[in-house]
């Protein structure tokens, strides 16, 4: 176990500065997912840390010791990517085994880690085949498999389960995070999935354009996104956001064509009277017979999921297109009006010009 320090690390290929200033600390045995859209950026943040790519400004350290000049070989780390390559004419066992082998590590100690590792990913039974007679999953595991006999301070995940179907994919994921919580061993995991990294990650980096968003545990990017675009990236369906004016005094969002909703904290201080953008989860939006602070949508159209359904519809004077998720079933007619509340803790404020955070 490890810790893995980023210390202002910018990268650039050429002229194109795509890294802008990475600090973050991993603590030993952590869990961290770099999330964020792609070209954003993670794959290259990772591959500095690998060492795999050259770091153009900074300091990177791995177990308290820079590593900015040593080579990936030599870092301790151990990586998986999308496409995991096995050797096609090898056996599991050897595919394993393979990295120390060329490491001249001997039989035994080789025979006891692959054995090791294979209990560990239940893939015993299965050391005598080869790649093509295993499933996707089993396959994923060897690839983890290769990784774990290393005995790395550090596992760097790219993308790992992009290549499988969505069932397999959720299974991966509970099986990825029972592994980090058996071996304890400090992961750092690039998705562009944001359920990926919320599951599981001990905490999150969301890079947008090559610059940290927000570093959090996943209910703290939920609960109190840092910024607008953080806000929009996190949750499925994502984020309904409205253009909205807060009074002179700073206390109320006033919304065109609706009532006034009010703010938890009351004045935000600087903000009186400016446009400010609101974001509201559709999850948050509870129907209510007419009353105050109540936003009124007309319906467009009804998805219903079975366990929840999803309201689209629009709001205010200027049409806002928002989604509202409600539990169970409901059926509504296009063009209906439907009354919602929201409570003022669920309420999140962004500058219009920064989109930054503005606490209410
Ligand atoms: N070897 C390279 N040479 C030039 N530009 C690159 C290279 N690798 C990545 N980039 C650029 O860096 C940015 C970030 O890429 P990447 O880290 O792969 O993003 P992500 O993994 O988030 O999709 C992109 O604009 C990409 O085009
Ligand atoms: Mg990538």
């Amino acid at each position: 176990m490890a810790n893995v320090t980023l210390k202002d690390v910018y990268k650039s290929f050429g002229k194109n500065e795509v890294i802008h200033g990475i600090n973050c600390e991993i603590k030993a045995g952590e869990f961290v997912a770099i999330l964020g859209p792609s070209g954003c950026g993670k794959s290259t943040a990772l591959r500095m840390i690998a060492g795999l790519e050259i770091i153009t400004k900074g300091e990177i350290s791995i177990d308290g010791k820079i590593v900015n000049e040593l080579e990936p070989a030599d870092r301790d780390i151990a990586m998986v990517f999308q496409n995991y390559a096995l050797y096609p004419h090898m056996t599991v066992f050897k595919n394993m085994a393979y990295g120390l082998k060329i490491r001249r590590m001997p039989k035994n100690e080789i025979k006891k880690r692959v054995h090791n590792a294979a209990e560990i990913l239940e893939l015993t039974e299965f050391l005598d085949r080869k790649p093509q007679q295993l499933s996707g999953g089993q396959r994923q595991r060897v690839a983890m498999g290769r990784c774990i006999v290393r005995e790395p301070k550090v596992f760097l995940f790219d993308e790992p389960l992009s290549n499988l179907d969505a069932k397999l994919r959720v299974q991966m994921r509970l099986e990825l995070r029972n592994l980090h919580e058996n071996l304890g061993i400090t992961s750092v995991y690039v998705t562009h999935d944001q359920v990926e990294a919320m599951t599981l990650g001990d905490r999150l980096i969301i890079l947008e354009d090559g610059y940290v968003e927000q570093i959090g545990s996943p209910l703290e990017v939920y609960e109190r996104p840092a910024t607008r675009f953080v806000a929009g990236f996190i949750g499925s369906p994502s984020m309904n956001f409205f253009n909205v004016r807060l009074s002179t005094d700073g206390r109320l969002v006033e919304l065109s064509g609706s009532d006034s909703l009010p703010l938890q904290n009351g004045a935000v201080p600087g903000y009186g009277g400016q446009e400010v953008s609101l974001g509201i989860r559709p999850e948050h939006f509870k129907i209510v017979e007419d009353g105050d602070g109540v936003i009124q949508i007309k319906v467009d159209h009804v998805e219903t999921l079975g366990a929840d359904t999803l309201v689209h519809g629009h709001a205010g004077e200027d049409n806002t297109f928002l989604t509202v998720r409600l539990p169970d079933i409901h059926h509504f007619q296009k063009g209906k009006v439907l009354q919602l509340a929201v409570p003022p803790e669920k309420l999140h404020l962004f500058d219009k010009e920064t989109g930054k955070r503005i606490e209410n």
